[in-house]
């Protein structure tokens, strides 16, 4: 095996994600293939074909307008992240994996994010089964139909990019709505495990030499989180309108993951590992939105009425409040596309 790759990680904040994709990354055509796993911030249609013949707003107008012009089963007007990870790497567009489980060749790549998944199992969360594991399950599935032997794994495996999340939101969100918001944060280290038990699998069985990593959102922005979590104490609130802990319980997972990502670092020194600091990325837009087009970036584009528009939720008969490039927060719970590629390029 060859331990030729350059050991680092890169933080990265809103100018380097520019260097670090456009130039650094892009310009070396080092990856020809994306394999990438996560929840809603990056499913591009695995859930809408889990789900079969059954009704879906994700199946409908206004979702995907912007970009596809037609919904596609991702959680957003337009792109998600992974949309712009591959175009930043001159990629054509990820396909997701379910629609050809058994007979795609996923020459770029393929991606495994489902709307609802977990880090953890299941049984700590009964919205959805299709938790980081099973995702896992489906690549090493794809893996052995595509690349049989040990060797042809290697291969396939060392000039493709691993895009590991985002992923704990949900294992989060579903502990708060539970009514265990508990400033301590102590499922954390449990959701970190998971994620750095994955990425170990992927270098160990798959081979796998190169991850972006990313960390968790200001969810404390959000206006779901803003509109069901709200306070009478404006004491809860920071200076942008933000939940002060639920942004704290975000910084406390980025920075365990952060160690996380240090202990992998050491253990296996010809990873390539990168930190995608989606938290500093968003708080930017949060802070300075007119810098980017943006109004209110705390209100929902598609919804209802209230502070936050999220009396509604968004669907085909929900209200749009404008054009998505004006918004950052799509439907309360998931960004704009015009968000996404904020965080993605800068
Ligand atoms: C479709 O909806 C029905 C009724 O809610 C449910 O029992 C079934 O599991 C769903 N099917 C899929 C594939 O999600
Ligand atoms: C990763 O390991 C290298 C040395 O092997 C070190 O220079 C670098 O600081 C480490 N990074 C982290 C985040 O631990
Ligand atoms: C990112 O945000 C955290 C939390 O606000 C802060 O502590 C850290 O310094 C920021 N990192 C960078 C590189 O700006
Ligand atoms: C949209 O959601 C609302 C509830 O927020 C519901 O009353 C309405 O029937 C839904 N419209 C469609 C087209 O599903």
């Amino acid at each position: 095996m060859s331990s030729h790759v350059s050991i680092s990680v890169v933080v990265i904040v809103l100018v380097p994600v520019v260097l670090l994709l456009n130039s650094h990354v892009g310009l070396c055509s080092c990856y020809k293939r994306i394999f990438s796993f996560g929840d809603d911030s990056m499913d591009t249609g695995n859930f809408v074909h889990l789900i079969g013949k059954n009704a879906s707003k994700y199946k409908e107008a206004p979702y995907g307008n912007t970009f596809f012009r037609h919904a596609t089963g991702r959680m957003s007007d337009g792109r998600v992240l992974i949309d712009f990870y591959a175009q930043a790497l001159k990629l054509p567009l990820i396909p997701p994996i379910l629609p050809e489980k058994d007979s795609g060749h996923f020459p770029h790549g393929a991606n495994f994010a489902v709307f609802g998944a977990t880090a953890r199992e299941q049984l700590f969360y009964s919205g959805s089964p299709w938790c980081l594991g099973t995702q896992m399950g489906w690549f090493h599935n794809m893996v052995d139909r595509i690349a049989p032997r040990d060797a042809a794994k290697k291969q396939f495996l060392s000039d493709s990019l691993v895009v590991m999340g985002g992923i704990g939101g949900n294992d989060y969100y579903s502990y708060f709505i539970a009514g265990k918001p508990s400033k301590d944060g102590n499922i954390i280290p449990d959701v970190i495990a998971y994620i750095e038990h994955f990425i170990e699998e992927l270098i160990c069985s798959t081979g796998a030499k190169a991850f972006l990593i990313p960390n968790n959102f200001p969810i404390g922005c959000f206006a779901s989180y803003l509109s069901r979590f709200h306070s009478d104490n404006p004491e809860d609130y920071d200076e942008h309108g933000c939940l002060r802990w639920f942004n704290e319980f975000s910084q406390t997972h980025n920075e365990q993951l952060y160690s996380a990502i240090g202990r992998i670092n050491i253990t296996y020194p010809d990873v390539k590992l990168i930190y995608a600091d989606y938290y500093n990325a968003t708080m930017e837009f949060i802070k300075n939105p007119g810098r980017f087009g943006i109004g209110n970036p705390l209100v929902a584009c598609c919804g209802g009425d209230g502070p936050y528009h999220t009396s509604m939720e968004c669907n085909g008969t929900a209200k749009l409040w404008g054009d998505p490039h004006h918004f950052a927060n799509w439907d309360g719970m998931h960004m704009t596309e015009k968000a996404y590629n904020i965080i993605v390029e800068g």
